[in-house]
Parts: C-alpha cells; structure tokens; sequence
C-alpha cells in the first residue's frame, strides 16, 4: 500500500482521503483541530448542476453549458476552459457519491434538492445543507468517513523533504513543537489559502499561506498569485466581533446592500445589481466605505431569515447585534479567496514529482480572475476525486521536473516584521484597490528583512507563520506588479 500524506483537513484533502480510504496509507496533517479550515466556514453551499434541477418545470432547466459559462464570465475568461468543464462535468457525480454515502443537503417539501442563488449564477443552482452550514456538514461527513486515515492535529508542516526532484516526505513540528519528519510515497497539499495575510478575512484563523509558502520554497510553478477574491459582506460589528461571512445566499435570497440613508449601493452599477461578480460588488462596498459610508445588507424582503440562515442569525444574536428590528446588518469586505496557487495539471500533479496540490491552495485554471459564488467547495471535491485516482494509478509520477530550484536549507537566523505591520502594510498595498507606487514601497519595506528560509532550528510557531505570510506577500506583490493592466478582482489605479 503506499504511504500518503495529506496535508490540511479541509474538504480538497478529505475527499482525496475519503477516494483513497482502503487502499492507502493515509495521514492526515492538520496545523489545528481537525474543524479548522475554511471548508467548515463555507455558508452559502456548493454550485452544481444536478439532475433534480433539470427536472423543474417552472423555469428554463439549468444544464452544464450554463454552469461553464456563467463561471468563465464572473472570471472575466481568464479561466482555464477545459479545467472548468472538467469540475462543472464532473463535481456533480462527487456530490452525488456523497448522497449515496449518506450526505443530506437541504430540500424543497415535494423531496427535491432546495437550489439557492448566489452572484453571477443565471440558475438556483447552489445546494446547502442546514441553510447556511453547508461546509460544516459537508466536511464533517466526508471527516466521519474516514475510519482508516492517522490523524496528525495541532501538527504544523515546515517543509517538503525533497531528493532529486521528488518529495519523499514533510517534516513538522509535533503537538510539543519538536521538530520531526514523516516518510510518504505520495504528498497531497491541501492546506488551504492566505487569509490572514490580511486584517479583515473570512478565513479560519489557522489560514496564513503556510502550504504555498512551502511549495515556493521548494521550487513549485505558481500562477495568478495576484487574483484574490475579496467577499463584499463580512459582518462589520465593531472591534470585538469576529467578521464572520454575511454568506452571498443572503443577498440571492433577497437582501441589497444599502448605505446609512438607505440608498441601494448597486443601482446603475452593474446589471447583475447586487448579485453582480464578487469583485464588482466589493469595489463598489469599498469606494461606499471610503467616502465615509456605512454599508449594511438590508434584509427586509428576505422571507424567514432566522430560519434560512441559522447560524448567521444565532450569531448576530449572541452579539447582539440587532437584525430583527432594523432588518438590516453592517458588512464590510474581506479578504475571501486565492484564485491562483501552486499549479496543477488535472490529476493535482505539481512540478514536483510525488506532490500534488488540490483546493484553494492550487491553481487548475477554473477560477479565472474572480472565482464564481460557490465554485470552491465544488473544484475541491472534484479535483480529490481525479488527485486520488492518480495516486492509486500512478506507478511514479512522471511529472517530476529535474530542473526544480530548491531553496537551500540553512540554520541562518530569520529576521521578520511584527505581524500586525506586516497585515497591515499588506492590506494597504495588495487590497481591493492596488497602486503600483505602494505595491513598490511594501517590497522595498519587504526587502529590509530575511524569511525566504526557515531557520532550521526555529520552532516558534507563529514566527513560522510570519516568515510564510512574507514569503506569499512577496510572491503577491511580484505578480500584481507584472500584470500591468486592471483585470477581476486585481485592480490597478494609474501610476500618479
Ligand atoms: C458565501 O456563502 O457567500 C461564500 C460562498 C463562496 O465563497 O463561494
């Protein structure tokens, strides 16, 4: 049996390990508990075109040509086309070996999938499961599969450990923050995005880009680093509340974002209104922000809305932040999702031979340059399937580059920023709002410190952590530099 480590406990490397259960060597590493990832904070649901929605009368039945084409236009046709008639075609028979496993989403009384609508879709094509707690019951059922994976929790993966081009292991830091290495035939990254690279962020809190900054370091091709996906509506509940996602399906449901007077923000900024492409809908949140507005969800026409977002509700309520009265909540935009990442072919091989990638920390195309509402649990469930049949059918993988530049290993002292200026310093350069004059100074503010290598003899976590938040913002930064020209969500102001 070959041995294979997955790295990260989200929905991408579960449903590699649920596809591999029985017939690999499987553990798991995971830098938190096992819950922590942004697959379990996913509200709003997972898009796919099912055969239960071709068989509703009342409207021009959804079909895949649709789901494909909605996808490259939010994208802005920067999307790889083939990689994203491969997730639309093929997500759908994942989600359906889920059903068959047990997994229930939410359905209508007549026993059909209950369909949402998120931005940009031109179909109610997004299933959920307890209204707004899609991730958390995906995952945690694909989790409860698992009977045969070794879980490593509150283990933190430093490195790949690499000989002649392929990865033979990943060392970690153990729950005692001793330093330790883990043989594999095969290592899966799936370790999640770069959320807390900046201040405000709807990602879990162990998200800050320790996967990609250890594939830059040992010689991956990434791609589109530049495209990051900033949601328009976390909560804005003030200094002592957590920004949790105010979900898109709030907004398909009904709502529209308005200011203080109640003045709707998105009229006769695009057609889509308020379910217009994410990126669009947060430049207009953030200009209404600059000028002083506070933008709010205006809530008034969504029906039930304690009952269709249960834990969106429970929350505000535990906060008291009051919705019921006012019908409106306060949103402000946050750093969401990284549309590029370590590069893939379709099978998750990366340039390294035995690693591949999968989820939000890869890029197989299918994300263009604005990600699609509710595409990114649907990619990580349809690219595990095809990352495990390649491991269960790869004798070695071929794809192993010999001309891979390894950064070198060394026990150089590392010297890094404070965390908070470093958050900050990137939040103002690399934002919704790019200038080239301050992406220019963040590098050379950048450049005044050490952190392309882990010191081999550090085992501070959250100085890792930092060292790997520097190592992506570098990476960022370069990529927003080359791309010259204001493409989805990276966009650029004229050079003054
Ligand atoms: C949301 O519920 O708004 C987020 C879903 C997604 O990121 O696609």
């Amino acid at each position: 049996m070959k041995k294979v480590v997955i790295v990260g406990s989200g929905i991408a490397g579960a449903t590699v390990a649920l596809y591999l259960e029985g017939q690999a060597d499987v553990t798991i590493i995971c830098k938190g508990n096992q819950e922590d990832s942004n697959s379990m904070l996913a509200q709003g649901g997972v898009a796919a075109v099912m055969q239960a929605k071709r068989l509703e009368k009342e409207q021009e039945p959804d079909n895949e040509a649709s789901h494909v084409a909605d996808t490259l236009s939010a994208g802005v046709f920067h999307n790889q086309k083939k990689a994203v008639e491969k997730m639309v075609h093929e997500g759908p028979q994942v989600i359906q070996d889920l059903i068959d496993l047990g997994m229930t989403f939410d359905t209508t009384i007549d026993g059909q999938l209950n369909m949402g609508l998120e931005g940009a879709h031109s179909h109610k094509r997004i299933l959920h499961a307890g209204g707004d707690q899609t991730g958390l019951q995906l995952t945690s059922f694909v989790h409860e599969q698992l009977s045969k994976v070794n879980w490593l929790s509150h283990t933190f993966a430093l490195d790949f450990v690499v000989e002649e081009g392929k990865v033979r292991g990943v060392s970690y830091l153990d729950t005692n923050n001793q330093r330790q290495t883990i043989d594999a035939d095969e290592v899966v990254l799936a370790s999640g995005g770069i959320g807390h690279l900046f201040q405000d962020t709807s990602n879990d809190q162990t998200i800050t880009g320790d996967g990609i900054a250890m594939a830059i370091r040992a010689g991956c091709d990434l791609s589109d680093m530049e495209f990051l996906q900033f949601h328009p509506s976390l909560l804005d509940g003030g200094k002592k509340v957590h920004p949790i996602l105010i979900s898109e399906a709030v907004r398909g449901a009904g709502a529209i974002l308005v200011d203080e007077n109640d003045c709707p923000i998105m009229v006769g900024r695009s057609s889509k209104l308020d379910l217009a492409p994410r990126d669009v809908v947060s430049r207009v949140v953030n200009e209404q922000i600059q000028a002083g507005h506070q933008i709010y969800l205006d809530i008034s026409r969504v029906t039930n809305f304690s009952q269709q977002f249960p834990a969106i509700a429970s929350y505000l309520k535990q906060n008291n932040i009051d919705f019921e009265t006012s019908q409106r909540i306060p949103i402000k935009p946050g750093m969401h999702f990284l549309m590029g990442g370590v590069k893939t072919d379709f099978s998750g091989h990366t340039k390294l031979g035995n690693l591949y990638a999968v989820g939000e920390v890869a890029f197989t195309g299918v994300h263009g340059a604005n990600r699609l509402a509710s595409n990114s649990l649907l990619e990580g469930l349809s690219f595990a399937r095809s990352v495990a049949d390649a491991i269960l059918s790869d004798k070695e993988n071929s794809s192993a580059s010999e001309q891979v530049q390894q950064v070198t290993q060394s026990s150089t002292k590392m010297r890094l920023p404070n965390r908070a200026d470093l958050v900050k310093r990137t939040s103002d350069a690399l934002g919704i709002i790019r200038k080239p004059e301050t992406i220019r100074q963040f590098q050379d503010w950048l450049s005044t410190f050490d952190y392309h290598i882990l010191d081999q003899t550090c085992t501070n976590r959250h100085q890792i952590e930092t060292a790997n938040l520097c190592l992506v913002a570098e990476t960022i930064a370069n990529a927003a530099l080359a791309r010259t020209q204001s493409l989805g969500a990276h966009y650029l102001l004229p050079e003054e």
